[in-house]
């Protein structure tokens, strides 16, 4: 029974496939929605998890979950899209895009026709391209479609960088931006353990030229081709970078993250999703936070924005 003083945070994610349903059994671990609705195109496959997350229920954290379709969407707090083919082995993320792209202008669009008047938050690869072609598709205002973007890399160079120098990962501040994809890049220059700048932490003068620290960056950077290689897909690790997400949104935690965005001048770039630092809150990206970035970086960086730029052009028609 509503009774007008809880507020409800409801989030509709569509695709229940490993990363969706990998999703839905991280928030009913964590406790951060109070209402989760599983849309897929197979709908028995959604009702099916549905019920197996619900039975689990007496041991998480008490929400509603259910099956449902995109008639739900029309009140929804956040859509979380996981929808879409993924990638095969020896595929890059950019491989998928025409395929995932009109997947995403029917998935979007229907949407819309139903009245949602939330925020977007795109996994689904290439995210950053999707981003832009959900921004495009919805005519939403760009705070509001949010791309996972770099959270997975970030979170994965930073537990390396944890493992390396066996330091807690949560006080390893390290950031990947770009492309969700080949042409990322890792920001050395504003790596810290604990506040220490890594090259003073580590002894290291030219960090970015230290073989151990580039092999650290190419293990992030092609994490996700030795996963596929060996499992066939990921899941685990973007779930949580979801609920990380859909926190910092839902619980309006003005959290510093990773995500992909529509650039405005930022970086000296535009009109391009990249994958940036940004503080999100309950109103989306509230703001992207502008590292002094060195010459290297801010090249690597427009590298990577164009790369991204011809391949939204394509794909936005
Ligand atoms: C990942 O990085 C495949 O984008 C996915 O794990």
């Amino acid at each position: 029974m509503k009774n007008g003083l809880t507020k409800t945070r409801k989030v509709v994610v569509i695709g229940t496939g490993f990363v969706g349903s990998s999703y839905a059994f991280s928030l009913l671990n964590q406790g951060v929605v109070n209402e989760l609705v599983l849309v897929d195109l197979n709908r028995e496959k959604a009702e099916g998890e549905a019920r197996d997350l619900n039975h689990g229920m007496p041991f998480g954290s008490p929400m509603k979950i259910r099956a449902g379709d995109y008639q739900e969407c029309s009140n929804a707090d956040l859509v979380v899209i996981t929808a879409g083919a993924n990638q095969q082995p020896g595929e890059t993320r950019l491989d998928l895009v025409t395929k995932n792209a009109k997947i995403f202008r029917s998935i979007v669009s229907t949407i819309m026709d139903v009245g949602f008047k939330g925020i977007f938050l795109v996994a689904t690869n290439p995210v950053d391209i999707l981003s832009h072609v959900t921004l495009e598709v919805s005519g939403l205002p760009k705070e509001r479609v949010i791309g996972s973007g770099t959270i997975l890399d970030t979170a994965r160079f930073r537990y390396l960088l944890s493992e390396h120098f066996e330091v807690d990962s949560r006080n390893v501040h390290a950031y990947i931006m770009g492309e969700h994809g080949d042409s990322e890049l890792p920001v050395w220059s504003h790596v810290q353990i604990g506040g220490i700048p890594l090259s003073r932490y580590a002894n290291i003068e030219k960090i970015e030229e230290d073989k151990e620290m580039q092999a650290i960056f190419e293990n992030v950077r092609d994490a996700a081709y030795h996963i596929i290689e060996r499992k066939g897909a990921t899941y685990y690790g973007i779930a949580l970078g979801l609920v990380r997400l859909t926190k910092a949104i839902l619980h309006n935690e003005n959290s510093i993250v990773t995500v992909s965005t529509l650039l405005d001048g930022e970086y000296g770039l535009k009109n391009v999703f990249l994958g940036v630092p940004a503080i999100v809150n309950e109103y989306g990206i509230r703001q992207v936070v502008e590292l002094d970035l060195n010459e290297k970086e801010q090249k690597q960086l427009e590298n990577s924005a164009s790369i991204l730029k011809e391949m939204t052009n394509k794909a936005l028609g």
